[in-house]
């Protein structure tokens, strides 16, 4: 899972971010880059288009629904098997080819599939999470969607990075579930 978080645990503002802090985008797409991002309709909405270097995958009760460059799931298991799927796909590709066709590949961790929100998906996606890129920004911001799903307790922290810009205290956290 990736997500920020403000110090009430708020994600949302009127289907939009409550902030803009520059760079957060940047570190967002260095971790989830050429891995498949899972999202809700509404985070698909609220970005607007698909994520390059990634497979989207949106999750949606309308079967109807579409848009050009993502794959659309009606449950989040559909879409999980989606991204495992993708991940076959690159594994046989490569055994039969000796060009890399994806980066998680060459790493030792295991290849991530990323549920990047919002706060409905995360609810359902939390009991198989086993890691979250968690970024807490130290302010109270106002809006309309918390991400309530979380509790700090269930998590130990691999590691964290203050940060400070123009006085504002955030911090990237790695998570993993506290044994
Ligand atoms: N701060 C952050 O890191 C962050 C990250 C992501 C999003 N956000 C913010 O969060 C807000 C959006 O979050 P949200 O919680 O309102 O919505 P969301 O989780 O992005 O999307 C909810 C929609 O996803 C579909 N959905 C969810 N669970 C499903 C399931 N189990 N099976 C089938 N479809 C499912 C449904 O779509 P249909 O209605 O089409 O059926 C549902 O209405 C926005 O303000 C966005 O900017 C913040």
């Amino acid at each position: 899972m990736m997500l920020a978080m403000d110090k009430n645990k708020l994600i949302g503002k009127e289907g939009g971010m409550p902030w803009h802090i520059p760079g957060e985008m940047a570190y967002f797409k260095s971790v989830t880059m050429g891995k498949p991002v899972v999202m809700g309709r509404k985070t698909y909405d609220s970005i607007g288009k698909p994520l390059p270097g990634r497979p989207n995958l949106v999750v949606t009760r309308n079967a109807e629904w579409s848009a050009d460059g993502v794959q659309v799931y009606t449950s989040l298991d559909l879409a999980i098997a989606g991204a495992v799927e993708y991940y076959d796909l690159q594994a046989s590709n490569s055994d039969n080819s000796t060009i890399a066709h994806n980066t998680a590949e060459h790493t030792t961790e295991p290849p991530e599939v990323m549920i990047i929100g919002g706060a409905g998906l995360c609810r359902e996606a939390m009991p198989v999470t086993q890691r979250i890129y968690l970024t807490h920004i130290d302010h109270a911001y106002e809006g309309d969607i918390w991400f309530d799903s979380f509790e700090w307790n269930d998590w130990q922290i691999v590691s964290r990075k203050d940060n400070e810009l123009d006085g504002l205290k955030f911090t990237y956290f790695v998570l993993e579930r506290a044994a």
